[in-house]
């Protein structure tokens, strides 16, 4: 029997590259070794201001391009959180057991309480919980995320512990698993790449757009003119380098740069052409499905289906264990 895998995107936006090389290319890089099961997190996004007349059509952008990227509907389950309300449920029971306290440490809420003064809302605050009823309904075991994410596994498993100490053995402890491009810092050079800061470079960018961001974004800031030498070590677009081009293009751009043989707008072009070369396959596919809206809401229902069959028995031992059936 394989292992289980869950993992969650939110839809509040462009999926970027740094979803991308962050947590999508494990995603589909796990997809045959353990039993998947990717989600759409419309409950968590709504925690942040929204209007509701996109979300329909950012839920099947998502999923769009999620496919797209390579979760194959045959060889994995992709469906949207709203769509299997135990998951809200197994949230409430698993509220009844986290230490405010826990909950008060997460930097994800500080962070976004910042962003959303006029907003913090309690469903910011239990965020978390949500992600580990998410992830232990399934029991699951392995969950590939980036880096900013592992706060909130940490908590997870504080939760199973927890849980498996009050009511008895019934939860495993679900382990992350990084990408080697965990933090993926946006083309301001300043921040991570995010949705909401719109620093990032999207999957489904055109080739044009691709180029036209790539050359007002940030490289080392040491290097004021063409002659000055580089350090690839301080450059965040190498970091980009490393994970789109050709093994001897990063040799040699590790080496021209710090000579200053070679400038900063010619090693973009060549970082360009190699991240339309990956991302050229995705858009085509990408805008193919996304006019498919019925192909795509049988995949989400189809996989929520699957899902309602797994978190039946899960909800009911957890009633059991609890004293509640
Ligand atoms: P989100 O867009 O917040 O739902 O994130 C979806 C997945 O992408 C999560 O596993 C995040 O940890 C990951 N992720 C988001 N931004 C980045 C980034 N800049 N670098 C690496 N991974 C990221
Ligand atoms: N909080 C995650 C993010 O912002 C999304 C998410 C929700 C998730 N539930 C999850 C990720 C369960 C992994 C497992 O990226």
């Amino acid at each position: 029997m394989k292992k289980r895998l869950f993992s969650g995107i939110q839809p509040s936006g462009d999926v970027h590259i740094g979803n991308y090389l962050g947590a999508i290319k494990n995603w589909v890089r796990l997809i045959d070794q353990y039993e998947c099961i990717f989600c759409i997190v419309d409950y968590h996004a709504v925690t942040i201001e929204y209007n509701p007349k996109d979300m329909q059509k950012r839920i099947l952008n998502a999923a769009a391009v999620n496919i797209a990227s390579g979760l194959d509907p045959n060889r994995c389950i992709v469906f949207v959180q709203s769509y299997v309300p135990e998951h809200t449920e197994l949230a409430w029971i698993l509220n009844t057991i986290t230490p405010m306290g826990h909950l008060e440490r997460m930097t994800q809420f500080k962070d976004k309480s910042k962003q959303n003064a006029e907003n913090i809302n309690a469903g910011l605050f239990t965020y978390p919980i949500l992600q580990a009823a998410d992830i232990l309904i399934y029991k699951s075991e392995a969950v590939p995320v980036g880096e900013d994410q592992v706060q909130h596994i940490e908590l997870a498993r504080e939760i199973v512990r927890k849980f498996n100490t009050r009511y008895g053995e019934t939860f495993p402890e679900p382990k992350e698993i990084l990408s080697e491009a965990s933090r993926i810092m946006g083309l301001d050079g300043k921040a991570k790449m995010s949705k909401s800061l719109g620093n990032y470079i999207s999957l489904v960018e055109t080739p044009e757009s691709i180029g036209k961001k790539l050359s007002t974004a940030v490289t080392d800031e040491n290097r004021k003119r063409r002659t000055d030498a580089g350090n690839p070590d301080v450059c965040n677009l190498f970091t980009l380098h490393k994970h789109f081009s050709k093994n001897e293009q990063i040799e040699t751009i590790n080496a021209v740069c710090r000579t200053a043989e070679i400038g900063c707008v010619e090693c973009k072009k060549i970082l360009s052409n190699n991240i339309i070369e990956t991302l050229t396959p995705i858009r085509l596919k990408y805008e193919h499905l996304v006019n498919d809206q019925d192909y795509l809401l049988n995949i989400l229902h189809t996989g929520a289906k699957r899902c309602k069959e797994i978190v039946r028995d899960t909800m009911s031992e957890v009633k059991k264990k609890m004293g509640l059936i």
